[in-house]
């Protein structure tokens, strides 16, 4: 489990004033295998952990003049990656409990049984071995591409990442597009701080929020009477964005006028404000974001096509969540790392039983609903893991019984659940009969059901009817 660079034994730091404890704890967890130190006051024991790496630190902090709860908050911030395992004299079960709640990870009772104290560690060691290949998968993601929090391991993801750091350092203009919650503003952001910019403003307009005739005064500025309540001078975004990166978002619904603006100060780079003749110009990267496809909405002639080819210079598209289960665990085990910086609690990670659910949950609010579901988790959960019954009920219902469709008769069944699921069971077995009317042939099976084969093909993934293909 251990990585070529992790110490092979595990670093450890005893604090006891008894001398004698020190001593025969020592010897036992040598014997174990771990490099043992010991210390009979915190200062010196704070020196220790400061000259070199430790894993863990079993401590008796009931001495006299130290506040528990203080010298643990102290030694969380200095070594957040040091595992706490509380040593308590008999008697005083309360306080290491409350130690617990205070980040300690365990706590052990004297007299100490051999036999206790190695399942506590072991148990300790494994967590700090996790702790630490998240952590060296985390700088290793950030070395590689630069993006420190955009996870994604997935290959679509990793393609975007390239785009990206192949793009950050040029003024082309980019245009995301991804359901919403699918990380788009997270990446405009990134792009801008990958950039030669990253010192001029990163500005967001959200072109779906304002009305359209705000809009344009807004992205450009005013004139001083250029309308009523225009009662002074205006510089508008684009100018506050001059140098930097001005972020459209939701530009599919830019109104058509709207439209003429944009892609004028895309092609000249220049712009007047509401109510003026003075021509500006700026100095501007724009970086845009649809959830829906933008070429779908030319097709309906509510975008203009030439401002669609002038935007769509370098399409990044994001996936859905959903169509990149592979990635649940580790953007969950990202957002839990994440929650738990601001509380005390050390949550170990997920059960089987939560992941399994996580990935099978459909998603449609995408990592923003998964950021939401950890956020939640965390709170509630009162056990080392997150299990299912921390989740929210709608995740919750997808782990409590096996996918509709594996259930015989399913579709047909009387048991609550929602409509999407009771119809995955017919849905199944209406294309399993197509694709052998067609002798699998998935061009005659679209064709037939009327679907895009492309359609076709996911819910052959889905349903697990692609099984033994090689594509
Ligand atoms: N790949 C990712 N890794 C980590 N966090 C992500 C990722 N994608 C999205 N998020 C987080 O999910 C939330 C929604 O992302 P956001 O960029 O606002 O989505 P969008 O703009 O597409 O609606 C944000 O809190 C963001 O930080
Ligand atoms: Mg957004």
């Amino acid at each position: 489990m251990h990585r070529a660079n992790t110490p092979t034994k595990p670093r450890l730091l005893i604090l006891d004033e008894d001398r004698i404890i020190v001593q025969s704890l020592s010897q036992f967890l040598r014997r174990e295998g771990y490099e043992v130190n010991g210390s009979g006051d915190t200062a010196d024991a704070m020196n220790l952990l400061d000259g070199q790496q430790y894993q863990l630190l079993l401590a008796d902090i009931n001495l006299p003049g130290l506040k528990p709860a203080e010298f643990l908050r102290e030694v969380k911030r200095r070594w957040p990656q040091l595992v706490v395992i509380v040593i308590t004299g008999y008697g005083s079960i309360e306080g290491a409990v409350e130690a617990t709640k205070m980040g300690a990870f365990d706590y052990l009772t004297k007299p100490i049984v051999d036999e206790e104290i190695r399942v506590v560690i072991e148990k300790a060691a494994r967590q700090q071995s996790l702790l630490y290949e998240n952590q060296t998968l985390k700088q290793q993601l950030n070395l590689r591409f630069g993006l420190e929090n955009v996870v994604g391991h997935d290959h679509q993801m990793l393609k975007v990442f390239e785009l990206v750091e192949a793009v950050a350092d040029s003024r082309t203009t980019v245009l995301m597009t991804g359901e919403s919650g699918t990380g788009k503003s997270l990446l405009a952001r990134a792009i801008h701080r990958r950039s030669p910019r990253r010192d001029k403003p990163f500005i967001e307009v959200s072109c779906g929020a304002l009305p359209e005739t705000l809009l344009e005064s807004e992205l450009f500025g005013h004139v001083k009477g250029a309308f009523t309540g225009a009662i002074a001078d205006k510089k508008g975004r684009f100018m506050a964005a001059d140098g930097g990166t001005i972020f459209l978002d939701e530009i599919n619904s830019a109104s058509p006028a709207f439209q003429v603006k944009l892609l004028r100060v895309l092609q000249e780079r220049a712009f007047e404000p509401v109510g003026s003749d003075d021509t500006k110009t700026v100095d501007t990267r724009v970086i845009l974001a649809t959830n829906v496809e933008l070429s779908q909405l030319v097709a309906e002639q509510k975008f203009r096509q030439d401002l669609y080819y002038r935007i769509n210079v370098l399409n990044v598209k994001l996936p859905g969540l959903r169509d990149r289960l592979g990635d649940i665990p580790l953007v969950a085990n990202h957002f839990l790392r994440r929650f738990m910086q601001d509380s005390t609690r050390e949550i170990l990670g997920f059960t089987d039983a939560a992941m399994a659910a996580l990935q099978r949950y459909n998603w449609p609010g995408n990592v923003r609903e998964l950021e939401n579901a950890v956020e939640r988790a965390v709170v509630l959960c009162r056990r080392p893991q997150i299990d299912v019954e921390d989740l929210p009920e709608t995740i919750r219902f997808y782990s409590s019984r096996p996918a509709a469709w594996l259930v015989e008769g399913s579709g047909e069944m009387d048991q609550a659940m929602p409509l999407e699921t009771a119809m995955e069971g017919p849905e199944r077995r209406i294309i399993e009969r197509a694709l052998n009317r067609n002798q699998w042939n998935r061009q005659a099976t679209a064709a037939e059901l009327e679907i895009n084969r492309t359609t076709l093909y996911k819910k052959m993934r889905k349903y697990l009817l692609d099984v033994g293909e090689t594509n």
